[in-house]
């Protein structure tokens, strides 16, 4: 039965995407804005490309460049260009393959856009001669299979704004990265997975990109977040992931601090620990993930914009009723987890303004006393996790009452009936 799915989701697949490059090969425009040398550089492009079936099959050399599949011209200019090539795999019929990238992208000098993503590039290193497609503002490389040292070249990209090579299997290095400086228009910078154990300071390289809106450093082998950078430069910061590194230091409270733009932060799997900060001040976060971390203390004051907030696995001391502040009216929280930590006392009853709640979990703390009345106000629930605690008592019928609970009863039952605490009746339907 599921292999006969697998096949059939396979043919789905391979049928849809012949199909959608036959419908943009027909898609023909009667004038002609095709460039001849840089049609001529797109076909040895794709000569170099071996195992690239499907991709390249609108690529017919009599029709108009600019209709082919992947790649749009602009005239800007003047004059027809190619501006765009977007070769990103999308499923194993598209994929190309090479050692290297072709170089024949030098002909394509108003290039600002390119996409090269999850194809696989067999451990090539990558090119040089990218860092002299000097208008590129859109540059993808990730889940690309490349290997080896990112080029210092990069920083000539003065125009670039989007840089990703994330995913190329933690095979990527870098030694340091002052070539950053040169990309004073970057406004996104994902380096996922690429080594970076051997750069240092490499909070001053990213210091300089004033216009960043998101840093990805997740597993980047990082060890060290220091307490006390110099003035900060990130005025525009939203997205902050550091998840995965090995900072192995108390907090440095400055993350929180480095923007007023600042939506989303996630220091998960760190080996981070002392006193969370009182988050109650302007902060405008709304995902806060400090999973898996050392920190100890009690519970910190919450802002009231907060969406998710995950702190599991932690040694989380004292009761959980500093949540209870943020439950104020239109308060948007909809995801809580702090399980795997050491928190006591009961479960405050202070529910009722929670309703935008979807997860709540508490598991795997020491948490006492019965289940609050005021949890039946938390009409979106569709998990609430309770195993592993020592709660008592029975379930209180208001629970019964919410009105989607049948998507969530499984979760529910699942959870508290085989994780028992000294709850008596599980569920009455
Ligand atoms: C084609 O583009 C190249 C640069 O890519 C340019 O040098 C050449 O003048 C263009 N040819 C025409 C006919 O526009
Ligand atoms: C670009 O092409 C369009 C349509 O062919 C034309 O209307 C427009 O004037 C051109 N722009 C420039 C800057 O040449
Ligand atoms: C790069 O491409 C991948 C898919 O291959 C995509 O998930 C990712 O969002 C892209 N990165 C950027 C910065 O657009
Ligand atoms: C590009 O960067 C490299 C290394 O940083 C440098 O050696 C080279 O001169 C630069 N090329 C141009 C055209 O600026
Ligand atoms: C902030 O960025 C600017 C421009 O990139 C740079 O000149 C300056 O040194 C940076 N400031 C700090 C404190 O790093
Ligand atoms: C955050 O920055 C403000 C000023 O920009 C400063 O007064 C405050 O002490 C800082 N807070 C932390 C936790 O560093
Ligand atoms: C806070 O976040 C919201 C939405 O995420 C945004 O619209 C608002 O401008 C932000 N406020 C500040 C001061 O950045
Ligand atoms: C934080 O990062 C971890 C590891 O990279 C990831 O598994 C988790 O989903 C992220 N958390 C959020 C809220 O995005
Ligand atoms: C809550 O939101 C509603 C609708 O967005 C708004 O009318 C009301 O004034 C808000 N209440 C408070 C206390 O902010
Ligand atoms: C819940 O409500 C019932 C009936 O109103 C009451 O008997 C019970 O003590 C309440 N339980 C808790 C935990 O407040």
């Amino acid at each position: 039965m599921g292999t006969v799915y697998l096949i059939l989701k396979t043919i789905v697949a391979v049928l849809s995407c012949v199909k959608s490059s036959a419908l943009s090969s027909s898609q023909g425009n009667l004038v002609v804005r095709c460039n001849e040398s840089e049609k001529s550089a797109l076909v040895k492009f794709r000569e170099d490309c071996s195992n690239s079936m499907d991709r390249f099959s609108s690529w017919i050399t009599e029709e108009d460049c600019c209709n082919w599949r992947g790649v749009m011209c602009s005239n800007k200019t003047g004059q027809w260009h190619v501006t765009m090539l977007d070769l990103r795999c999308h499923g194993p019929a598209e994929s190309s393959q090479g050692d290297q990238v072709s170089d024949s992208l030098l002909d394509l000098p108003y290039l600002s856009y390119l996409d090269l993503s999850s194809n696989n590039f067999l451990q090539g290193q990558v090119p040089e001669f990218i860092g002299s497609l000097k208008n590129l503002e859109y540059l993808n490389l990730s889940n690309a299979n490349f290997r080896g040292m990112i080029p210092d070249h990069l920083g000539n990209l003065s125009q670039l704004q989007y840089l990703d090579l994330s995913g190329n299997e933690y095979a990527l290095r870098a030694n340091k990265l002052e070539w950053l400086h040169g990309l004073s228009s970057l406004k996104v910078l994902e380096l996922g997975g690429v080594d970076l154990s051997l750069v240092v300071n490499w909070l001053d390289a990213v210091n300089m990109l004033p216009s960043l809106v998101k840093l990805g450093f997740f597993a980047c082998e990082l060890n060290t977040l220091p307490l006390r950078p110099s003035a900060m430069n990130f005025t525009q910061l939203q997205i902050l992931d550091l998840s995965f590194n090995k900072f192995n230091s108390p907090m440095p409270y400055w993350v929180f601090n480095i923007s007023q733009s600042l939506s989303y932060i996630n220091l998960s799997s760190n080996n981070l620990g002392g006193k969370l900060p009182d988050f109650s001040s302007k902060l405008n976060l709304s995902v806060l993930d400090m999973s898996k971390n050392s920190f100890v203390d009690p519970l910190p004051h919450f802002s009231l914009s907060m969406m998710s907030l995950i702190l599991a696995e932690n040694m989380i001391t004292g009761t959980i009723s500093p949540i209870c502040e943020s439950l104020v009216v239109n308060n948007s929280l909809s995801y809580l987890d702090l399980s795997l930590n050491a928190l006591s006392g009961s479960i405050p009853d202070c529910w009722t303004r929670g309703n935008n709640l979807v997860v709540l979990n508490l598991a795997y703390n020491d948490i006492s006393g019965m289940i609050p009345n005021s949890t039946g106000h938390l009409v979106h629930l569709k998990a609430l996790i309770l195993g592993i605690n020592v709660l008592s008592g029975e379930l209180p019928a208001s629970l019964k009452y919410l009105t989607n609970y049948m998507s969530w009863i499984l979760d529910t039952i699942i959870y508290l009936a085989k994780y028992q605490n000294g709850l008596g009746k599980i569920w009455e339907i």
